[in-house]
């Protein structure tokens, strides 16, 4: 049987990124998977770039990871009570291409942030942006890391065990997601 292929989409770009660390995890306790993680350094989302020369290359190479996996996790910063400018500006992007990548994929969110909801304003909102594109996007259980600057040993583990117990309850169902797909 070839391998469940996950794709992670990370809300943040900055090299130690928490949300980065909280993906890590979620594949870690998914186990047996090949996975790639999504590059969101693309243009700014612009109709007159579009119109000149079409859809950019990281754009493309974005949407066909997206159709190539068995399922997405993406995780989410929670910037002023939402998700980041480049998570948006990725899912608008996607919505210019050809088909939609999304349709039915099985699709599990995390946040992580430094507030005390862990994102969830954030979460909640990637949710409704999500809705457009009918992925199959799992009702829980939620992971929602809170002050999550301090929720990390030196190996970049989780040191919660509540926290790792929630995860790992996550990607159960995801994996039954998949296999319901
Ligand atoms: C522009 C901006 C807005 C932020 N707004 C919130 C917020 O509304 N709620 C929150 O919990 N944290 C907020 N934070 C703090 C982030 O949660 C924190 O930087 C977090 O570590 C970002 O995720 P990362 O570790 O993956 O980069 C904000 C950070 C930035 C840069």
């Amino acid at each position: 049987m070839p391998p469940t292929r996950l794709l992670g989409i990370c809300g943040a770009l900055r090299t130690g990124s928490t949300n980065r660390m909280l993906l890590g995890e979620a594949f870690r306790l998914f186990g047996q998977a090949e996975v790639t993680l999504a590059d969101l350094r693309l243009p700014l989302y612009d109709g007159d770039l579009e119109d000149q020369d079409g859809i950019p290359a990281s754009v493309d190479r974005l949407a066909s990871q997206i159709a190539a996996s068995d399922a997405v996790v993406i995780s989410t910063p929670e910037y002023n009570k939402a998700p980041p400018g480049v998570l948006k500006n990725a899912l608008d992007w996607v919505s210019r291409v050809d088909g939609n990548p999304w349709q039915d994929k099985p699709v599990a969110i995390l946040s992580a942030a430094a507030g005390r909801a862990g994102g969830e304003a954030s979460q909640f909102a990637l949710r409704l942006q999500l809705n457009p594109f009918r992925p199959r996007v799992l009702a829980g259980p939620a992971v929602m890391l809170a002050s999550s600057r301090s929720a990390f040993d030196a190996d970049n583990r989780l040191k919660e065990e509540r926290m790792v117990k929630t995860l790992r309850d996550l990607m159960a169902g995801l994996r039954a997601e998949i296999r319901a797909a």
